[in-house]
């Protein structure tokens, strides 16, 4: 299956670059139709735009109510023909409406091993907790958050000596190749997992 990529972001944007040049050079079949960012200051927006790609910003704080932001949302996406929604550091919790819309059709990519450290400041807790693995996680979203099925994940080694910028920069690195490795994976498998 070769997909419409709607990649969401709402900062820095590496999985998501990362996301357009495995597509620009053949690595994945699937397209990138465009870059959603909820955040007008999103570094990732010049990015995306830098490489020639479609990018919308929806900015979040212009809607009074969640169902408004979505419903834009929503129709953008459609209008892109997104098939398959890529959250990559977006930092908005969707709807369950939303995400029954989409259902099945939204992935997210998670900075630890899930189930452990869902939400946020993964890399704090991992480092308080004093964990001797950690990683990422590539699953499905459902209304639960950081709970959907998992798809993929990738291990990084912790040693006493990480700090949590050097744990950050270890697993983004790993997320890097998991989000390949997986948009792959669900194009041989028709998204069947
Ligand atoms: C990544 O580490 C991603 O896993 C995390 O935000 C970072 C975004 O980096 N996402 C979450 O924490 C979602 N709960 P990027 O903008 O450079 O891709």
């Amino acid at each position: 299956m070769v997909y419409k990529l709607g990649i969401l972001i709402s900062g820095n944007g590496s999985n998501m670059l990362n996301i357009i040049e495995a597509s620009r050079k053949k690595i994945i079949k699937s397209k990138v139709a465009t870059v959603v960012s909820n955040n007008p200051l999103a570094l990732g927006i010049k990015k995306a735009s830098k490489k020639g790609i479609d990018v919308k910003i929806i900015n979040e704080n212009k809607y009074s109510h969640i169902n408004d932001f979505e419903n834009s949302l929503s129709k953008y996406l459609v209008k892109k023909k997104v098939d398959l929604i890529c959250l990559a550091g977006f930092m908005k919790v969707l709807s369950k409406d939303f995400v029954k819309k989409w259902n099945n059709k939204i992935i997210n990519i998670h900075p630890s091993l899930l189930p452990a450290f869902k939400g946020l400041n993964t890399h704090e807790r991992a480092i308080r907790e004093g964990v001797r693995f950690s990683g990422c996680t590539v699953h499905f979203v459902n209304k639960k958050i950081d709970s959907g099925k998992i798809i993929d994940q990738e291990i990084v080694k912790v040693f006493k000596s990480d700090n949590v910028g050097s744990l950050q920069k270890k697993i983004l690195m790993k997320e890097h190749k998991l989000y390949i490795k997986v948009l792959k994976y669900l194009e041989r498998k028709n998204g069947e997992i």
